[in-house]
């Protein structure tokens, strides 16, 4: 949500911060806008929508300056219109902001009784207006800052240009990701390394309650009024790397980097040699865990839920998979021994980072299974078990799910050797049908075009789908719904296949799709039976089986996607990727946004 970038340089800053923003578009947006120094004076350009908008207006009236601000904003205060949008300014002070300044009220009442006049509905322009304040009150840009890091409450990261500095630009973080670019005779700050990658590699990540001042050389870190150092690392990512390659969106992009993210994870989790699992060393001893809480959020809690099947399972472990919004609230109690672990493509979802925090006030050692292995959620954990997806850009998460569908069952078949419960021709097995698992999925790759006309010729059409799966297929059916909700706007809905005639059965006529996911597994039959209530009922069948699946149940489907015969543990990878396919050809065949759907955000930082 939200993204910030700020360069100090020697040449014209203006295009170079708009490249910068298409970089963080993915992170989800409704207006844009860029500030910069002319002469001097602050100059703004702003517009609702779109870069595309702010494109127009720089082209109507050009801006110069060697050193300036951007930002895309995802609304929270104010709503979507080129007076909320950043940089929020007074003529001395253009900020930038992510996260939420939650004593905005209290800070903007007594800004007022100063008699400061507020042009925006933001909570943002209480930083602009405070450090205003602060400066007219004869305060260096440094002693400004340093005082409103001590004024200002709740989660955020900033970017600050001040009128007459053409020498300085400054940044802070609590909460929200913030980090510092080196160039080459330029500095840079942006909300993540992927907004730097087209200028620099060389990065160095801010901590909570950082703030910082770049100049053309180099820059200083400080907490409170005394300077720290940070690390200068490789980010290891390069422009092209972010780029959409041949294809038309990053999402396909990304559904087609599936074979090689997921092999590229379990080479560090598999020795190849000896086939075991092989995890980092971890904080606690499985057979000490009384139980295991899961937590995240969308199709990361998805992932959870396939995951409390393995650990249940494999490792014969309790496990409670939990919506992080509401686990954080409902201050449920967590037994001693217990073990936290959250799920987060970013890393910065900031409900699954609150309930982390619960976790841990419960004497729970966290655990994190997280993509980007800098963010707020994996500092925090005790011990990491990162994903190795690269950049996931689309909204809609792909790549993403399945790494962590795979780091979690690695992670279940340690706990279950380690406690006893898999034997080692089990865990065998088991890592044999993982290390095939990239052919696999590339076999259902094979199966695009089929998914391609189902979404045109069937789900397209419809106003509502209703997805079945049961046991780990129930939470590929929620993965599949909500898929195909986010990117196509078409209304659906997972359910637990045994569930359907205990309510939903009720929407079935001819008009509604209801896509089966049912590998041969153990409950197979149980879900045959769901299938045939749902034909007797008229309904449109998608079936996504194997073949033994489609011999016994296939005549019976409007159509059928046979996928590669595989062991029923690791099929909730496999039968991922085809919902994946459906949802995005339902979408293109619509013609919505599917990298940028309406309303989403990428990261969400905010509650
Ligand atoms: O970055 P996270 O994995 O923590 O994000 C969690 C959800 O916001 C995310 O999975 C969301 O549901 C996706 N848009 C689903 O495609």
């Amino acid at each position: 949500m939200c993204g910030i970038i700020g360069i100090i340089g020697k040449a014209p800053v203006a295009p170079l911060l708009l490249e910068a923003l298409k970089r963080l578009e993915y992170r989800g947006y409704d207006s844009a806008g860029i500030a910069t120094l002319v002469n001097g004076r602050i100059e703004r350009r702003r517009a609702e929508g779109k870069l595309v908008n702010l494109d127009h207006r720089l082209a109507e009236e050009p801006l110069g300056g060697t050193i300036g601000i951007g930002h895309t904003r995802w609304a929270t205060h104010g709503k979507p219109s080129e007076r909320n949008a950043h940089p929020i300014a007074t003529s001395r002070v253009a900020v930038v902001h992510n996260g939420i300044i939650e004593n905005f009220q209290v800070l903007k009442d007594e800004l007022v009784a100063e008699g400061r006049r507020f042009d925006s509905d933001t909570d943002t322009e209480v930083v602009a207006q405070l450090l205003t304040s602060y400066l007219e009150a004869k305060m260096s840009p440094e002693e400004a800052m340093a005082k409103a890091m001590g004024r200002l409450r709740g989660a955020f990261a900033l970017a600050v240009l001040l009128s007459g500095r053409e020498d300085i630009l400054m940044g802070a973080r609590r909460g929200s990701s913030l980090a510092v670019g080196y160039g080459d005779g330029a500095m840079y700050i942006g909300t993540d390394a992927l907004a730097l990658a087209p200028f620099t590699k060389r990065v160095s990540y801010l901590r909570d309650n950082d703030w910082v001042v770049l100049r053309l050389d180099g820059c200083k870190i400080y907490q409170g009024h005394t300077e720290v150092t940070r690390e200068i690392r490789d980010s290891g990512l390069s422009g092209e790397m972010t780029g959409k390659g041949n294809h038309q969106h990053y999402m396909l992009k990304e559904i087609h980097e599936q074979p090689a993210v997921i092999g590229d994870t379990l080479q560090s989790y598999i020795d190849p040699a000896t086939r075991a699992v092989r995890l980092p060393e971890l904080p606690f001893d499985w057979n000490a865990v009384s139980r295991v809480t899961m937590t995240a959020c969308g199709t990361a809690f998805y992932a959870c839920l396939v995951a409390k099947y393995w650990f249940e399972a494999l490792a014969r472990l309790p496990v409670e998979a939990e919506v992080a919004s509401e686990f954080r609230y409902r201050e449920p109690p967590l037994p001693a021994g217990g073990v936290c672990i959250a799920v987060s493509q970013s890393g910065e979802t900031v409900d699954t980072l609150a309930a982390m925090r619960y976790a841990k006030s419960q004497n729970q050692t966290l655990l994190s299974v997280v993509n980007v292995p800098e963010s707020a959620i994996a500092r925090e954990s005790d011990a990491v078990l990162p994903t190795l997806a690269g950049p996931e850009i689309g909204v809609a998460s792909t790549k993403a799910f399945t790494t962590q569908l795979t780091v979690l069952l690695v992670a279940a078949l340690a706990a279950g050797r380690a406690r006893g419960t898999v034997t080692a021709a089990q865990e065998e097995g088991l890592t044999r049908a993982l290390i095939e698992m990239p052919e696999q999925v590339n076999d259902v790759l094979g199966r695009e075009e089929e998914c391609r006309r189902i979404a045109v010729d069937i789900l397209a059409k419809a106003r509502d789908v209703l997805y079945l799966g049961r046991g780990s297929s129930f939470p590929v059916a929620l993965e599949g719904a909500l898929k195909l909700k986010e990117i196509s706007y078409i209304h659906a809905e997972g359910y637990a296949a045994g569930e359907m005639k205990h309510g939903p059965i009720a929407l079935i006529d001819e008009h509604v799709p209801v896509v089966v996911v049912a590998p041969s597994d153990s409950v197979f039959e149980k879900t045959a039976s769901n299938f045939e209530q749902v034909k007797a009922r008229g309904g449109k069948l998608v079936l996504l089986t194997d073949a033994a699946g489609a011999a016994r149940l296939g005549s019976h489907a409007a159509a059928t996607i046979v996928l590669p015969t595989v062991d029923p543990v690791v099929a909730p990878i496999l039968y991922t990727v085809a919902v994946q396919m459906l949802a995005y050809y339902a979408a293109l065949a619509k013609g919505t946004d599917v990298d940028q759907p309406r309303n989403l955000a990428k990261s969400v930082t905010v509650e």
